[in-house]
């Protein structure tokens, strides 16, 4: 088969229209909202008219499926709330023209998705962990935004295109192309990367609760301000993880909010996010502890209350050996001596998939490293160069298979 690039760059373009947003090539298309609902349609219509019989199941998650047994290539087209052009909506446009090249040689059968949720509006990649029997539906059903949104609020924005979940007995792997999002690849001037194994994570709120009180009559001594609160326990915990962490383990308190959020007030109540992310699923344990105890010392330190919501979490997963032969031996030919084994720092739906079947991903370059933010971009050339691993690979695995 043979890809066309041309095709595949404007396709890119065309669904980051869908949510543009800031300078560069920006985006603002989270799960659910109307710029992502718009986008499912149009790719609905691509799948369509390449032959692909669409179907999208009860959660969002958008199939174009092939005549069966068929690889199952794709990715995420839900966005950060200030997210870039590629994360995600890369490997599902390259799971697109791959499939469209594919009939267009006369084979072989390629379907092609687009996860929904992917980006933790909700929970941790939440569309393919419904899919996948990460969570069940009624767990995710319960699951809030952090403006308090359900998941089954959203979710029934798009009922009236569901149909089931899709068997996924009709699919013999699963590959997922994506940026790196990371700085190896760029730093090293490679071209492609070959994902050995995607990182475990853990992710969940707590909240201090002290006491709401007037910010110019309140003694220091006297507070119990629970935004102090956060920042002694961020402070302690960055502490206390040194005897735990690798330089690979990464942890975020990225969303803090404050009640009343006000400049006189003395804020009575803080609720956070605390994610935290390692290859070994033992060493997630450990900080889950350290998270746990400093957090009951910090209230009881400060005379607050102390609450955790439920914690999500997906396990360190390896891809499987066969694809990831396919996609290293691809690689060595669309891009000798510029590509490279690496693991994901970054979740991905593959993770899930691989409750199913077999999985494999491969990188294409970040430029700077940056990405889940507006300035996320790579060039072209990678682009296309990674369009082309993903093709060769499908090809030597339909060879193996005949
Ligand atoms: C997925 O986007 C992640 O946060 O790794
Ligand atoms: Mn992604
Ligand atoms: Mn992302």
């Amino acid at each position: 088969m043979t890809p066309n690039p041309e095709r595949f760059l404007a396709d890119l373009h065309q669904l980051r229209s869908f949510g543009a947003a800031g300078v560069g090539k920006g985006v603002i298309r989270p799960a659910y909202s109307d710029a992502d609902i718009a986008a499912r349609a149009w790719l609905a219509d691509r799948m369509r008219e390449i032959g692909l019989t669409v179907h999208q199941d009860p959660v969002g998650n958008l199939f174009g499926l092939a005549q069966q047994p068929s690889l199952l290539l794709g990715s995420h087209s839900d966005s950060q709330p200030e997210g870039g052009w590629l994360d995600g909506a890369l490997g599902v446009i390259a799971a697109l023209e791959v499939a469209r090249a594919s009939r267009e040689a006369g084979g072989p059968p390629v379907s092609v998705v687009s996860f929904e949720d992917e980006e933790g509006r909700f929970g941790v990649t939440t569309g393919s962990a419904v899919w996948s029997g990460q969570i069940d539906l009624d767990t995710a059903d319960a699951l809030t935004d952090h403006a308090g949104v359900t998941f089954a609020q959203s979710r029934a924005r798009m009922a009236d295109l569901a149909g089931d979940f899709v068997d996924p007995a009709q699919f013999t792997g699963y590959i997922e192309m994506h940026i790196e999002q990371g700085p190896s690849l760029d730093v090293a001037g490679e071209q492609v990367g070959v994902v050995s194994d995607i990182v475990g994570i853990r992710d969940m709120r707590l909240t201090f609760e002290g006491q709401q009180n007037h910010a110019g009559t309140t003694p220091m001594h006297l507070r119990r301000d629970a935004f102090q609160a956060v920042t002694t326990f961020n402070a302690a915990i960055n502490e206390k993880f040194r005897n735990v962490v690798t330089p690979r383990t990464v942890w975020t308190i990225g969303h803090v909010a404050l009640h009343p959020n006000a400049s006189s007030i003395v804020p009575g109540r803080a609720t956070f996010s605390m994610q935290w992310r390692d290859g070994d699923a033992d060493r997630l344990a450990r900080m889950e502890t350290i998270i746990r105890t400093t957090a009951q010392e910090v209230a009881d330190a400060g005379g607050l209350k102390l609450s955790f919501g439920p914690m999500l979490g997906l396990e360190p997963v390896p891809m499987d050996a066969t694809l990831r032969a396919a996609l290293e031996a691809s690689a060595d030919t669309v891009s000798p001596g510029r590509w490279r084994v690496l693991p994901s720092g970054a979740l991905h739906d593959a993770t899930n998939v691989a409750r199913l079947m077999p999985v494999a991903m491969l990188f294409v370059p970040s430029i700077g490293g940056i990405s889940h933010a507006f300035d996320e971009d790579t060039a072209e050339t990678d682009l296309v160069a990674g369009l082309n691993v993903l093709a060769g690979a499908v090809t030597r695995l339909n060879q193996a298979r005949a």
